[in-house]
């Protein structure tokens, strides 16, 4: 039909399996239950986590408290997909508060259990490095994966980290050690 799209779609479809991309908002617009509630689901449902979530945050309180601090780093970001109206994965990067290291940050994320492999950690870590980028604070984002972590390696790789080392025996689960891979992202390359 004339005035109609007559060319060929530069973008290719989506996969059907996937559906669109959920919104990815900045913590302070979940409550700290429901934000408190994902960390508990992405905590009890993976052993790849170094800490245990008691010690880290016990509580919807403490993960306010702890996020409340957080925000008033420069460079700082926490951010969750949302699904359903409830956050279903999250990405924290936390500056590094040394003098001197205020240019680096630590990535944590985590996807909740019945949302894993639908590209949900794609999605919300994608826009927290967006974010880190804009904000042009931090320069390098470190993170440390399991070595038996297939689909966090995997998605770590294709947003551009690269391995800096590979330490053996660094988690240890009763009497199994695994290994850690140590990368990082340069911001600014
Ligand atoms: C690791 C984690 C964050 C990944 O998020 P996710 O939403 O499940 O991953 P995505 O769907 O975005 O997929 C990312 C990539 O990993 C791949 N992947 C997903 N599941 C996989 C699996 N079981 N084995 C191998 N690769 C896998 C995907 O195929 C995709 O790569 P591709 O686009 O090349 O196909 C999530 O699984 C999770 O929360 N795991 C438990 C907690 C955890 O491990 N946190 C990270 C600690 S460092």
């Amino acid at each position: 039909m004339p005035g109609r799209e007559s060319f060929p779609r530069a973008v290719p479809a989506r996969p059907p399996d996937r559906a669109p991309p959920p919104p990815v908002k900045d913590f302070r617009r979940f409550s700290p239950a429901a934000l408190h509630a994902l960390f508990a689901d992405v905590y009890s449902s993976s052993d790849t986590m170094s800490e245990a979530l008691e010690d880290k945050y016990p509580d919807a309180r403490s993960l306010a408290e702890n996020m409340a601090a957080l925000e008033k780093l420069p460079g700082a970001v926490a951010l969750a997909a949302e699904v359903d109206g409830k956050p279903a994965a999250y990405a924290v990067i936390r500056p590094r508060k040394q003098a001197r290291l205020r240019h680096t940050a630590d990535l944590g994320m985590g996807v909740a259990r019945d949302a894993r492999g639908r590209g949900l950690g794609e999605t919300v870590l994608r826009a927290a490095l967006d974010r880190i980028r804009d904000e042009s604070v931090i320069e390098i984002v470190y993170l440390m994966v399991r070595a038996d972590n297939a689909p966090a390696l995997r998605l770590y790789e294709k947003t551009g980290f690269e391995t800096v080392a590979v330490l053996d025996r660094d988690t240890k689960i009763g009497d199994v050690y695994f290994a850690g891979v140590l990368m990082r992202r340069h911001m600014r390359a």
